[in-house]
């Protein structure tokens, strides 16, 4: 093995064992939560960058509206300063704001219980991205994998400021809520570890060290135990790639969509990952929306071929998503409504930012009359 290998294999084995250790840690938070959720605070987010696909529902927004559903104060945060990370504009922005937020009510989240807000209209929330980013290095940035990955991803642009210190401003997304549980997928575990160390350092350095002066809690992340779904062409799931279900699509759309879906060859249908991914993922997905087993749906189909599949994958998922559908429309058509809850979401973000921002300056004694 060369150098270059076995750092390599050092570096995929570290990564390993902590993606092991933040499954434990998981696991812990979980058993906690179910015995007393008003403990916790939990914050998530999405970029408004498109429509929410089912993809996102099985991965994410389902297990969001489980803890909302076992009482943990939840907060979404519709990521909207993240958009211009790795873009030249904004998009059609207040749409899509709109639409997360049409998302989020039809699938279930409920405005009393879960605070709704964006980034662009708090303030104090940006503010904390400048005593946060006294903390960490440019080595440190430049360093996380994931903010790499995504860079590699738009293929030769220049890496933004905004890129390279967006998981500093996730961590204030964050910390100023004193949010201590995140759900997050894999692919964010790095941000979570660069928002420890900045709670670390930011005690260490600009407080005595006391326990009573501490602002802020260390965050932990909750990976989703969700199967991941791929897009209609057994590749991840993406809108750039037109392989999604949207969840605000007509049965028709997708029904159309699927029809398009690729599968193989052998008419003997099975569930088979491995082996056969365009067809297992079809029928993990009609497993999903239907609440089945996979290898028991394929059973059912026998030889029944790529058709039969198609059918039944398309009334799980009509059926489904039909009242989350016929709720969104509803929604849909009351913007008046979306803009209080968005409005009401803001004012408690808002609030809270403010506070936090006072116990910040209150640490660096900018504090003046
Ligand atoms: N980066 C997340 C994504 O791309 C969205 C996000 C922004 C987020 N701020 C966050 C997620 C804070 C968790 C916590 O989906």
């Amino acid at each position: 093995m060369s150098a270059q290998d076995s750092a390599t294999a050092l570096e995929d084995a570290t990564s390993a064992a902590s993606l092991a250790q933040a499954h434990r840690v998981s696991e812990k938070i979980k058993a906690a939560i179910a015995k007393d959720p008003s403990s916790f605070r939990v914050l998530t987010g999405d970029r408004p960058t498109g429509n929410l696909h089912i993809g996102h529902y099985f991965g994410s927004l389902l297990n969001r509206l489980n803890l909302q559903q076992q009482g943990v104060d939840t907060w979404v945060l519709i990521a909207d300063y993240q958009v211009i990370t790795d873009r030249d504009g904004v998009g059609p922005i207040r749409e899509r704001v709109y639409s997360l937020l049409t998302d989020y009510l039809a699938i279930g989240m409920d405005p009393e219980q879960t605070t709704f807000f964006a980034h662009s209209q708090i303030p104090e929330l940006n503010e904390l991205l400048l005593p946060f980013l006294s903390l960490v290095s440019d080595g440190e940035l430049r360093r996380n994998p994931t903010v790499k990955a995504e860079h590699e991803a738009t293929e030769g642009r220049a890496l933004s400021g905004l890129l390279l210190t967006y998981p500093v401003h996730q961590a204030a997304d964050i910390l100023f809520c004193k949010a201590n549980v995140v759900p997050v997928g894999k692919d964010q575990l790095p941000h979570l570890e660069q928002a420890r160390l900045i709670v670390d350092r930011f005690h260490k350095r600009y407080t005595d060290g006391s326990e009573e002066a501490r602002i802020f809690a260390r965050p932990q992340a909750l990976l989703s135990e969700a199967e991941t779904v791929l897009g209609l062409d057994g590749k991840k799931m993406s809108k750039s790639r037109g392989n999604t279900i949207e969840i605000g699509m007509s049965a028709d759309e997708t029904a159309q969509r699927i029809r398009k879906a690729v599968t193989d060859s052998d008419r003997h249908i099975t569930y088979d990952p491995v082996n056969r991914p365009e067809v297992a993922n079809l029928l993990l997905l009609t497993a999903l929306a239907s609440g089945r087993d996979p290898q028991e749906l394929a059973a059912e189909i026998g030889d029944g071929g790529g058709g039969a599949l198609k059918k039944m994958t398309t009334e799980a998922i009509n059926e489904h998503f039909a009242p989350i559908r016929a709720r969104r429309a509803e929604y849909a058509q009351n913007p008046q409504y979306l803009e209080e809850i968005l409005q009401r979401g803001v004012e408690k973000a808002r609030e809270q930012a403010q506070a936090t921002l006072g116990q910040v300056h209150r640490a660096l004694n900018m504090v003046y009359f």
